[in-house]
C-alpha cells in the first residue's frame, strides 16, 4: 500500500516550525509520506543536543527516591531492538506495502533506542541501577506480540501517548538540569512518534468499514484506559513528585489520546455511517467529562486547571451580577 500523496512542505529542514501544531491540533490532517517520515527521521538523527553531561546527575537523595525505580522501568522500556515490529513490517511489505516504511521504522527504533541510551547514561551518573526485565515491559511486549502489525503499533502508541505525559511530569519532579534537558529531548521527539504511529494506523485502516474502525478504536480505548491506570500504579510515586496526581494524570492521558483519535482516521476520511456516529458522539460525550475539551488544552495538558479557572471566573462573575 504506496502512499502516493505529495507532502504538504517539501523541506525536513522545516519540520520544527511546525512541531508545535503536530498533535496541539484535533482537526483531521493531511499525513506525510513514508519517504518525508524516512527523511525527517535521518535529519533528527543527525541533529546535535549539547546535554550537560560533565555537570553530572545532579539529584537530590529525596528525588532519586521518587523517580528511580520509575526511571528504571521507562529506560527499559524505551531500549527494545523492536524485533517483533521490524518482522511484522517485512510481512506487510511482502503483501504490498510501503517499501519505504521498513527503514523508516528502524530509523524510529533507533530514535527510542537513544532515549533508552541517556536515559541509561544519566542513571548511571545518579547512581540508579539499570533493570533487565520488569512486568510492565513484559506485559507490553507481550501484547505487542499477540498480532500482526496494526496490534504491534497501537500498543506502541499507547506507550507513546502515557509517555508523553509521563516525561512531562519526570521534568517537572527533578531539579536536575542535565534529565530536564533529557526530558525536553524526549517529549520533542514523541511528539513525531506519535503522529508516524497514528498515522501508520490510519494507512492499514484504509478501506474498512466504520463499524469495523469503531470497534477497533474502542479496543484501543479500553487498552489506553488499563494502562493508563496501570502506569499510574506503578509510577504513581513518580507522577505524584511531578504535580501529576491520579485526577490530572488521568485528565492528561486522555488529553493526548483525543488529539491522537482524528490522526487514527484513514485518509481521504471516510464519512461515518449513521451507527458509527451516534456511537462515537456517545463515546466523545461521556470522554468530554474525563478530558480536555480544546486541541489548546490537549497540548498544554493542563485542561483540569483552565476548567476550574474558568468555572471560578464565571462563578465570580456570576456573583458579581448577583450584587448588582
Ligand atoms: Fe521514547
Ligand atoms: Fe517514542
Amino acid at each position: 500500500m504506496l502512499e502516493t500523496r505529495p507532502p504538504t512542505r517539501s523541506k525536513p529542514a522545516r519540520e520544527s516550525s511546525c512541531r508545535a501544531r503536530i498533535g496541539a491540533s484535533a482537526r483531521p490532517h493531511e499525513p506525510w509520506t513514508t519517504e518525508r517520515w524516512l527523511a525527517y527521521f535521518r535529519t533528527n538523527a543527525r541533529r546535535k543536543d549539547r546535554f550537560p553531561w560533565r555537570a553530572g546527575a545532579r539529584i537530590t537523595e529525596a528525588e532519586r527516591a521518587a523517580i528511580g525505580r520509575s526511571i528504571a522501568m521507562f529506560q527499559l522500556g524505551e531500549s527494545g531492538e523492536g524485533r517483533h515490529i521490524q518482522r511484522a513490517a517485512e510481512r506487510y511489505l511482502q503483501r504490498g506495502g510501503d517499501p519505504a516504511y521498513l527503514p523508516a521504522l528502524k530509523l524510529f527504533i533507533r530514535e527510542e533506542q537513544r532515549h533508552g541510551r541517556d536515559l541509561g547514561r544519566f542513571m548511571d551518573l545518579a547512581g540508579i541501577t539499570r533493570w533487565r526485565r520488569c512486568g510492565t515491559d513484559g506485559l507490553f511486549r507481550f501484547m505487542r506480540h499477540t498480532g500482526g502489525l496494526e496490534r504491534a503499533i497501537a500498543v506502541l502508541l499507547t506507550a507513546e501517548l502515557i509517555a508523553q505525559v509521563y516525561y512531562r511530569a519526570l521534568r517537572e519532579a527533578t531539579g536536575s538540569p542535565l534529565l530536564k534537558r533529557l526530558c525536553g529531548r524526549i517529549l520533542r521527539d514523541e511528539v513525531y512518534h506519535v503522529r508516524f504511529q497514528c498515522e501508520r494506523i490510519g494507512m492499514l485502516r484504509r478501506g474498512r468499514r466504520g463499524w469495523d474502525r469503531s470497534w477497533r478504536l474502542a479496543l484501543q480505548r479500553a487498552l489506553f484506559a488499563g494502562a493508563v491506570a496501570w502506569v499510574y500504579l506503578t509510577h504513581g510515586r513518580a507522577l505524584r513528585a511531578g504535580g501529576f496526581g491520579l485526577a490530572r494524570f488521568w485528565r492528561a492521558c486522555w488529553g493526548r489520546f483525543r488529539a491522537a483519535r482524528a490522526m487514527l482516521e484513514p485518509w481521504p476520511m471516510q464519512a461515518p455511517s449513521p451507527c458509527a456516529r451516534r456511537v462515537q458522539a456517545m463515546v466523545d460525550h461521556l470522554s468530554q467529562r474525563t478530558s480536555p475539551q480544546t486541541p489548546l488544552e490537549q497540548a498544554e495538558g493542563s485542561a483540569g486547571e483552565r476548567r476550574s479557572a474558568a468555572r471560578s471566573s464565571r462563578s465570580s462573575r456570576s456573583r458579581t451580577l448577583e450584587t448588582r
